[in-house]
């Protein structure tokens, strides 16, 4: 990465922090731009803060993101090798759904950050994240218990990624059940994306079926 693109995106950071676009600032202790090496080849994308975040300032650090670390593992990943920020920058009150308007505001810095980091993969945990994510690269989204665990091909603020969408990690937390879906989606196809992702997209050989 260049030091012109490192510069970039401080600077993104800083308009991130004191953002006004939308009426999420007012109520926000503390945005949360992000975090995680600038060259990641995987990114994870979330829906927005919740409280823990807002108040330390960083992505996933409560509950939800204790499982997340955890399912990161279980996809052969450390979190640290991860870039990992959210469809919405600022917490919205009570954890409510950001509205379309405030997702709209932000997404700028969401596309941004897609064009400093290029990753390869973009792990869309919950159904904002995928359907923002899948409407940004103009695919048609039918639900998240439909696009969970599909490798789909996206080109976003014109980086080429593969999206890989599955539940919200705080969605197992209330709901058990999901909580073995999410874990097969980690070992499988978020793995296997990863894994295809460093060989290049080279075609699958017969390892790639073998889990
Ligand atoms: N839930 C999210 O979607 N993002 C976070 O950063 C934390 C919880």
């Amino acid at each position: 990465m260049s030091v012109k693109d490192r510069n970039g995106y401080e600077d993104l950071v800083k308009t991130i922090k004191s953002c006004t676009r939308c009426p999420l600032h007012a109520s926000r202790k503390n945005a949360v731009p992000g975090e995680g090496p600038l060259d990641a080849e995987v990114m994870v994308v979330g829906e927005a803060p919740g409280r823990s975040e807002d108040e330390q300032g960083r992505p996933f650090v409560g509950a939800a993101g204790k499982l997340l670390d955890r399912l990161l593992g279980e996809a052969g990943l450390e979190r640290g090798r991860v870039y990992i920020t959210n469809i919405v920058k600022c917490r919205p009150p009570n954890n409510r759904d950001p509205k379309p308007e405030e997702i709209q505001a932000c997404l700028p810095y969401l596309i941004e950050q897609i064009k400093t980091i290029r990753p390869k993969v973009i792990i869309a945990v919950g159904r904002i994240a995928g359907s923002t994510l899948y409407k940004l690269a103009g695919l048609r989204w039918e639900g998240v218990r439909r696009e969970r665990g599909r490798i789909v091909r996206a080109r976003i603020g014109g980086v080429d990624v593969v999206i890989v969408p599955t539940y919200h990690p705080a969605a197992a937390l209330y709901n058990p059940q999901l909580r073995g879906e999410l874990e097969e989606d980690f070992k499988g196809p978020v793995k296997r994306a990863v894994r295809e992702a460093g060989r290049g997209r080279k075609p699958p050989t017969l390892e790639d079926f073998m889990e």
